[in-house]
């Protein structure tokens, strides 16, 4: 396949992904799951430095929802270990390479250890501006868009804030994602097309892209195929298509 060509200016500042597939990857090559995830770390590993290569500024992985947690107890645990051992192993090149690591999730609810790795992965990264990886670990859209309108609630109980100031602004403000720009692009592997509880607020104008690959099988070049797909699409943001010339 010849290697997509690039607009570099109409590359997405952030591309959001839901790697999908690890288990049925593993399972089809008669390996344990847990095989799949630790190959799964390769393909974050080649899909990070790609969008740094063209670009994007920010790049999001559904690592771990909410639901997750209703997993055989052992995967969680291999999970946990795996998140943690590649945090650990992975902060040397990410500074190498101008990676911040950032998160969004319940994650003070998350292990001990997985928390503790977590949040120095973030501090031994906050310096770096090439691209920030945003892992979303105990994640989903519903328990974030509930924990923002309970901060709200409480501001408006507490006589600090009038329920008329509640706008768009305001609720962002609250979100797991203060500060970072929505997704441009949704992309997700290994067939399903579902939104699966995934940054519902955020995507609102997002362009989905839905792959039959499997996430181990997801490197430079899907990333690529999938921006160039996106290139391709005219977004109208509600307007017609005469409106935007
Ligand atoms: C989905 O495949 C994948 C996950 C739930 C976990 C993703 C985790 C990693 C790639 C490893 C750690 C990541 C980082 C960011 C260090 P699945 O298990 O749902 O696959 P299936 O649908 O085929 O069963």
């Amino acid at each position: 396949m010849a290697v997509p060509q690039i607009i570099p200016d109409k590359v997405p500042k952030h591309i959001a992904i839901i790697m999908d597939g690890n288990g049925r990857w593993a399972k089809q090559k008669g390996m344990p799951r847990v095989l799949g995830h630790r190959s799964g770390v390769k393909s974050v590993r080649e899909v990070t430095e790609a969008a740094a290569q063209v670009g994007v500024e920010y790049l999001t992985l559904y690592a771990f929802s909410t639901e997750n947690w209703n997993r055989p107890p052992a995967e969680v645990t291999a999970l946990m270990s795996l998140l943690v051992e590649t945090i650990k192993g992975e902060i040397r090149d990410l500074n190498k390479n101008g990676v911040r690591l950032l998160a969004i999730g319940d994650i003070e609810a998350l292990p001990a250890g997985t928390y503790k790795a977590l949040m120095d992965g973030i501090e031994k990264t906050k310096n770096n501006t090439r691209i920030s990886l945003v892992l979303a670990l105990n994640y989903s859209a519903k328990w974030e868009i509930l924990h923002a309108t309970r901060m709200l609630a409480t501001q408006a109980a507490a006589g600090t804030l009038n329920p008329a100031d509640i706008d768009e602004a305001a609720f962002e403000n609250v979100l797991s994602t203060k500060g970072i720009p929505d997704p441009e692009l949704l992309i997700r592997t290994s067939g399903e097309t579902r939104i699966s509880n995934f940054l519902l607020w955020q995507i609102a104008y997002a362009e989905l892209y839905f792959t039959p690959v499997f996430w181990p099988d997801f490197g430079k070049e899907e990333l690529l195929e999938a921006i160039s797909d996106y290139q391709n699409r005219e977004r109208r943001f509600g307007k017609t298509s005469e409106q935007l010339g």
